[in-house]
């Protein structure tokens, strides 16, 4: 039987949280991680589709596993997540030589699609879950450094923007128990992590609807053993009885939970916890989410808001459900409620039947709303989407890239505005690891998520410093530390 598995992970920072679910799926089945391709006995890429390159690129890594299984036939290769997802049977067709097919909700089964691919059957599961939010699972912290750990509060999408495959390839949206999120904080915090990530593809509608949560009724998991035995009861006549803290040991709720109640539990946990979270809509970043960041040091001051288009009329085409009006009105929201708050965005260049002139309103809202750093692409057809069905994708490739550059330098500009205004300031870093370079320096993130590097002799990964910053480079500020 196949023993060691290696993992490579492509994609958003769900994909990173749900490759480390996998691993802890894996090692309580008895199988061991392993570092390198070459003694895997399982070869797993977590995929992504989001757009056209992404995909391109694990195409191409499967052409180097194929390479391996011609070495080591018995070498068992499994795609995972949004690509096994959307290509389905497709990955297993002859000549791909890929064993395993195993979609974002289908973790559970994977023991057994490997044992089905050990005995030379094709292993499938692609199904969605309505429910799956893997809350029960510990994640093996993989790659970590030891800092900054991901915890996944929901899964799924439903907001259907029409360039975006994300809904069809995991899901409807579904939000995770609070009780078993705040475990995972607190773990993280006693195992010395001192970051986290609550991760969601639109965390500002997480949405708890305060039924029992399984697995944490009691301390003992009393109620869930009972429930396992009595399932056309489901522990209603149990639940009565007990007072809130029991039926609910780490949160102490018994009603709805939304992203602002669950980001002040979370924010609880303790002071030298930093929170972050992402990906927020601006069609749901509400003013009570502002608050609780505004009450809390620990939250991090910065936001990733995607913005994707400046003009009205293309986020309409889009089906973002916000105009630009609405966008700059949290963006000043946030300025009122959240001095000093950084805020980072999403751009896409291109979409179907973007004029020059809706391109330009995009160049004026990054001027406007100043962002600190922007994730920028070119659009990309992906098949299945509405705007793929309905829509034409008429922007001349060449004019993309022209526009897409434009953004981009726009964007340079407006970052080394907001680095160049941090100069002679003081922040607060908490400490990841040693830099690049150069050698014995250390680099961390401010709150507001920008990197630093300073020199030090004395700190470790997990210290929060104070570092006076002197200069910076394109994507870094550099500083002096504070004693
Ligand atoms: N083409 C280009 N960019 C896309 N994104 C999502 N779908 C597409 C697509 N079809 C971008 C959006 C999103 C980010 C994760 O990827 O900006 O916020
Ligand atoms: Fe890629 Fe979206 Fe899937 Fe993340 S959710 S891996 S960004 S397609």
């Amino acid at each position: 039987m196949p023993k060691k598995y290696y993992i490579e992970t492509y994609g958003c920072q769900m994909n990173v949280a749900d490759s480390e679910v996998v691993a802890s799926i894996l090692s309580d089945a008895g199988y061991s991680p392993s570092v390198s391709i070459d003694d895997a006995d399982i070869i797993l890429v977590n995929t992504c589709s989001i757009r056209e390159n992404a995909e391109q690129r694990v195409w191409g890594r499967l052409d180097l596993f194929r390479a391996q299984k011609k070495k080591r036939p018995q070498v068992i290769v499994g795609v995972l997540g949004c690509m096994a997802e959307r290509l389905k049977e497709k990955l297993l067709e002859s000549g791909k030589m890929v064993d395993i097919v195993a979609g974002p909700d289908a973790y559970r089964d994977l023991p057994m699609l490997v044992e089905t691919a050990a005995a030379g059957n094709p292993a499938v599961n692609v199904l969605l879950s309505r429910e799956e939010t893997y809350a029960d699972i510990s994640p093996v912290r993989l790659g970590s450094n030891g800092v900054s750990a991901f915890i996944s509060i929901m899964r799924g999408c439903n907001n259907m923007c029409a360039y975006c495959v994300v809904p069809y390839v995991r899901g409807a949206e579904r939000s995770r128990d609070p009780e078993s999120i705040i475990r995972e904080a607190k773990e993280a915090f006693d195992m010395g992590f001192r970051e986290v990530t609550l991760l969601g593809q639109n965390v500002n509608s997480y949405a708890w609807n305060g039924a029992v949560p399984e697995d944490e009724v009691t301390p003992a998991g009393l109620l869930k053993k009972i429930s396992d035995q009595d399932s056309g009861h489901r522990f209603s006549n149990l639940v009565n009885g007990l007072t809130a803290p029991d039926r609910y040991p780490l949160t102490g709720k018994q009603e709805p939970v939304n992203f602002a109640g669950l980001l002040e539990m979370v924010a609880s946990v303790h002071p030298e916890l930093r929170v972050r979270y992402s990906t927020s809509h601006p069609k749901d970043l509400s003013d009570d989410v502002l608050e609780v960041m505004a009450g809390h040091n620990n939250i991090c001051r910065h936001i990733h808001l995607p913005v994707q288009s400046g003009s009205s009329s293309v986020l309409k085409r889009m089906n973002r459900k916000y105009t630009r009006e609405w966008y700059l009105g949290r963006v000043a929201a946030i300025n009122r409620i959240l001095p000093g708050c950084t805020l980072s965005t999403d751009i896409i260049a291109g979409f179907c039947g973007e004029t020059e002139e809706e391109h330009q309103e995009t160049l004026s809202l990054m001027r406007e709303a100043g962002f600190d750093f922007a994730y920028m692409f070119k659009y990309s057809e992906r098949p299945g989407t509405k705007a793929s069905r309905k829509m034409k994708d008429d922007v001349p490739d060449e004019v993309k890239t022209r526009r897409l550059n434009e953004i981009i330098a726009l964007q340079n500009e407006i970052s080394a505005v907001s680095k160049k205004a941090d100069t002679g300031q003081t922040f607060e870093v908490l400490v990841e690891g040693p830099a690049k370079k150069p050698a014995g320096a250390m680099t961390g993130r401010t709150s507001g998520n920008k990197v630093v590097v300073f020199r030090a002799s004395e700190v470790q990964p997990g210290d929060y410093v104070n570092v006076t910053v002197t200069r910076s480079t394109s994507a870094t500020l550099i500083g002096n530390l504070m004693t």
